[in-house]
């Protein structure tokens, strides 16, 4: 029997591939550059089986088509906002993700993130490298301590939780939260988590804000001028979500204004673009997109795609079956 047609778009950790050679015709991108618009939709009509990332982006138009080959697209990762559902159902498209892979690691670079902007450390790293650090001195550098403060949770699914049991573990953090659906009595005792049924009282009661929603639509500049001004002046925003969560420009003014105190940022609007004015500003811890970067982590998500892939062409349903 013919084996499927695979196009895995970027460069995975070599296991994932050695794994997907043994059941599939695979052709990577060698030199892992995102492809064309033009790419992906011919690759749309030449392969039975997509991996992509969300460096791809298959929106209605590019779905709009009858002669698809195409019948799964495989995510690597759990964000899928770069992938229209709705469209892909209307092309009779299977599509799935990684969730549950990157959950520990993004956690992880959450908490980073939030000691990075509290304790000053790029403003420390930045004047130590450009020599001009003159020696030890009781009020350089002074940032704040977390312990006790409030951690504000937006969103309250896999990630968020992760992220708070490993922020009330080192920073002995309080947990409160908003989310589309309050989680049970049960789930909230677990992380002591107080939840808020309005944006704004979440906001205002928190020190530090993290975003856990989904990108997309539903989420867009969620953080913007207006909700940024009902954090407190001291308060520090973290998003290892994605970047359409929060207007960058309204953020860019309510650092230098100090309306919030700092951020610290792993996704961007328009990556790899970053708003010119957030690259002027010291308050704010500015990572490259490193939420799953290990690779225990991405060897993970590329496997969980594999899994995936292989019980929809068993003629099974995929156990992260998005579409
Ligand atoms: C991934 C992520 O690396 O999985 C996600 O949603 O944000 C990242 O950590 C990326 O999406 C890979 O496609």
């Amino acid at each position: 029997m013919q084996r499927p047609r695979l196009l895995i778009t970027r460069r995975l950790p070599e296991a994932v591939h050695a794994r997907l050679r043994n059941s599939y015709d695979v052709t990577a991108n060698d030199d892992d550059l995102p492809f064309e618009r033009e790419r992906l939709a011919r690759a749309l009509r030449e392969f039975d089986a997509l991996v992509p990332t969300i460096t791809d982006r298959f929106d209605a138009d590019l779905l709009h088509a009858a002669d698809f080959r195409t019948r799964i697209i495989a995510n690597f990762g759990a964000g899928i906002e770069h992938v229209d559902l709705d469209a892909a159902r209307r092309a009779h498209i299977v599509v799935t993700n990684t969730p549950g892979a990157l959950t520990e690691a993004t956690a992880e670079i959450a908490v980073l993130l939030m000691l990075m902007a509290a304790r000053r450390v790029g403003e420390g790293e930045r004047l130590l490298r450009a020599g001009l650090w003159r020696g030890w001195a009781p009020t350089q550098l002074l940032g704040q301590d977390l312990r006790g403060k409030t951690l504000g949770l937006i969103g309250f699914g896999r990630i968020a939780r992760e992220t708070a049991r490993r922020a009330r573990a080192l920073l002995d953090v309080r947990v409160a939260y908003h989310s589309r659906s309050r989680a049970s009595v049960k789930e909230e005792a677990a992380l002591g988590a107080i939840y808020h049924d309005s944006l704004a009282a979440l906001l205002g009661a928190s020190d530090i804000v993290s975003l856990h929603c989904p990108g997309g639509a539903a989420t867009l500049h969620l953080l913007n001028r207006q909700a940024l001004e009902c954090m407190k002046p001291t308060a520090i925003l973290i998003n290892t979500a994605r970047g359409s969560v929060v207007d960058e420009s309204a953020l860019a003014d309510a650092l230098s204004r100090r309306v919030i105190s700092a951020a610290g940022l792993d996704v961007y609007e328009g990556e790899p673009e970053v708003h010119p004015a957030l690259l002027t500003l010291e308050n704010v811890v500015l990572l490259p997109h490193l939420g799953s970067a290990t690779l225990q982590t991405r060897t993970a998500m590329g496997m969980r795609a594999a899994d995936n892939l292989d019980v929809f062409f068993s003629g099974n349903t995929p156990p992260n079956r998005v579409a």
